[in-house]
C-alpha cells in the first residue's frame, strides 16, 4: 500500500517541465504521479477512434463506459489497455485541448481525479488541479518556462520519438494549445493565488525537481 502523504498540484503551461518533475518527484516521494492531460488525451483517442465529434450527443455516453485507470508505472490506460504511445502525439493533444473546453467532460474527469487522489501520497499535474480539482492541495507548484525553450524541449521529445517538427511550427502549436487552455470559460489555466512559481527555463530537470521535494518536505513537517 502507498504511504499516505500530502496532495501535490503542479499546474503549468504545455512543456513547462510538469510531466518530468511530477514523475520524479512522485518516485522520490513514493507518491502516486496522476497526469490528469492523460485524461484529457485518452478522451481525445477515444472520441477520434469513434469518429465522435463534440456536436453529436454520443461523446456523453462514450465517456461513461471508458474506464480511464493507471498502471503503477504511471501508464495511462483506456477499457484495460495501455494507450500511451497512443496519445503521444501533437494531433492528440490538440484534440484533447479541444474537448477539455466541454463542461461535462472536465466534470466526469475531475470526479476521477478526486477519487483517485483524495487519500493523498499523489502529484497530480495539469492545468486547473490547485485552482479547481484540489483547491485545499498542501501544496502548489505553478512550473513556467520561456516559450522558445518550451518549444525546443517539446521538439526534443518529438525526435526522440522519430518525428522531426520544425521549430516554427512547434513554437506555433504550443501558442494555440497556450492560448485555448488560457481562454477557456471553463477552468482556464491559471496560477493559483497561493500557487509557488517556478521558473524551469534554466533549471536543469533535478535542481526543479529537488525544489519541489525540499517544498513537499517543508509542508509536510
Ligand atoms: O498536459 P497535456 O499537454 O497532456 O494536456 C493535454 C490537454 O488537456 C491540454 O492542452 C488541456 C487539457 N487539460 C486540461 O484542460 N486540464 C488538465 N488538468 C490537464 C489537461
Amino acid at each position: 500500500m502507498r504511504p499516505k502523504g500530502i496532495i501535490i498540484a503542479i499546474d503549468g503551461p504545455t512543456a513547462s517541465g510538469k510531466s518530468t518533475t511530477a514523475k520524479l518527484v512522485a518516485n522520490a516521494l513514493g507518491y502516486l504521479h496522476l497526469n490528469t492531460g492523460a485524461m484529457y488525451r485518452a478522451v481525445a483517442l477515444l472520441a477520434d477512434k469513434e469518429g465522435v465529434t463534440e456536436a453529436d450527443g454520443r461523446l456523453s455516453d462514450l465517456l461513461k463506459q471508458a474506464e480511464i485507470t493507471f498502471e503503477a508505472t504511471g501508464a495511462v490506460c483506456l477499457n484495460g489497455r495501455n494507450i500511451s504511445a497512443d496519445i503521444d502525439s501533437l494531433e492528440i493533444a490538440l484534440r484533447a485541448s479541444e474537448l477539455s473546453t466541454i463542461g461535462f467532460v472536465r466534470e466526469h474527469l475531475v470526479e476521477r481525479q478526486r477519487k483517485i487522489a483524495r487519500d493523498g501520497g499523489v502529484v497530480l499535474e495539469g492545468r486547473d488541479i490547485g485552482t479547481v480539482v484540489f483547491p485545499d492541495a498542501e501544496l502548489k507548484i505553478f512550473l513556467v518556462a520561456d516559450p522558445a525553450a518550451r518549444a525546443v524541449r517539446r521538439q526534443h521529445e518529438m525526435e526522440e520519438h522519430g518525428r522531426h517538427i520544425a521549430i516554427e511550427e512547434m513554437k506555433a502549436q504550443l501558442a494555440e494549445r497556450d492560448k485555448r487552455d488560457r481562454e477557456r470559460k471553463l477552468s482556464p489555466l491559471k496560477k493559483a493565488d497561493d500557487a509557488i512559481e517556478i521558473d524551469t527555463t534554466s533549471l536543469s530537470i533535478e535542481e526543479q525537481v529537488q525544489k519541489v521535494i525540499d517544498l513537499a518536505r517543508s509542508v509536510s513537517k
